[in-house]
């Protein structure tokens, strides 16, 4: 009977493992193509990315403390930094004529991104206020084409750096 039980809950946590790993797995073998596929249909939606600075600075010192992480803590970052990218395209958007098509392509990607990000890993108990006041922040937005541009312009910042730590999380 007793060793019935182990058995039931060792089976049990084996599962539990696997179905933690595999989003992993998936992230190992996914994330590079995926994101170079974001990046260029990031690009193709719209014309040049503006040259016009952003409202806030990019937080490069978070960064350069997370390229040194440990994979737990990178994919909690790459974690939040995309499921705020997919909050920032929240939002009329009347103002700008990007290609509708390879934006809800791209979303989609980002969102199938976060998706397997978001469970690969345990959440972190405390949570990045630095990285969320950020985005808030750049959020604050008057949904005017210019605004939108300066959007696109940081989401490609963002996604162009977490694409450097990339390596690491094979
Ligand atoms: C991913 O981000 C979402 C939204 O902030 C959060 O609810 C979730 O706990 C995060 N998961 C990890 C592994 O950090
Ligand atoms: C809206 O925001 C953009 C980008 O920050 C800025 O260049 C523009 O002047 C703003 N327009 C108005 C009407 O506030």
């Amino acid at each position: 009977m007793y060793t019935k039980e182990s058995w039931t809950c060792i089976f049990l946590i084996i599962c539990s493992m696997q179905s933690v790993c595999n989003c992993c797995d998936w992230i190992r073998h996914h994330y590079g193509h995926l994101s170079a596929e974001y990046l260029s249909l990031l690009d193709q939606m719209g014309g040049d990315i503006t040259e016009q600075e952003a409202p806030v600075f990019f937080p490069e010192l978070l960064y350069r403390r997370i390229d040194d992480a440990k994979f737990e803590d990178q994919v909690r970052f790459r974690n939040e930094t995309i499921y705020q990218i997919t909050k920032l395209f929240d939002g009329n958007m009347k103002a700008v004529i990007w290609d509708k098509k390879k934006l809800d392509d791209f979303l989609n990607i980002l969102e199938r991104q976060f998706e397997n990000l978001k469970s690969c890993v345990s959440p972190a108990e405390k949570p990045e206020r630095r990285l969320k006041r950020y985005f808030k922040k750049l959020n604050r937005k008057n949904y005017s084409a210019q605004a939108w541009e300066l959007i696109r312009k940081e989401t490609k910042h963002h996604l162009q750096r977490l694409d450097i730590f990339k390596a690491k999380m094979h």
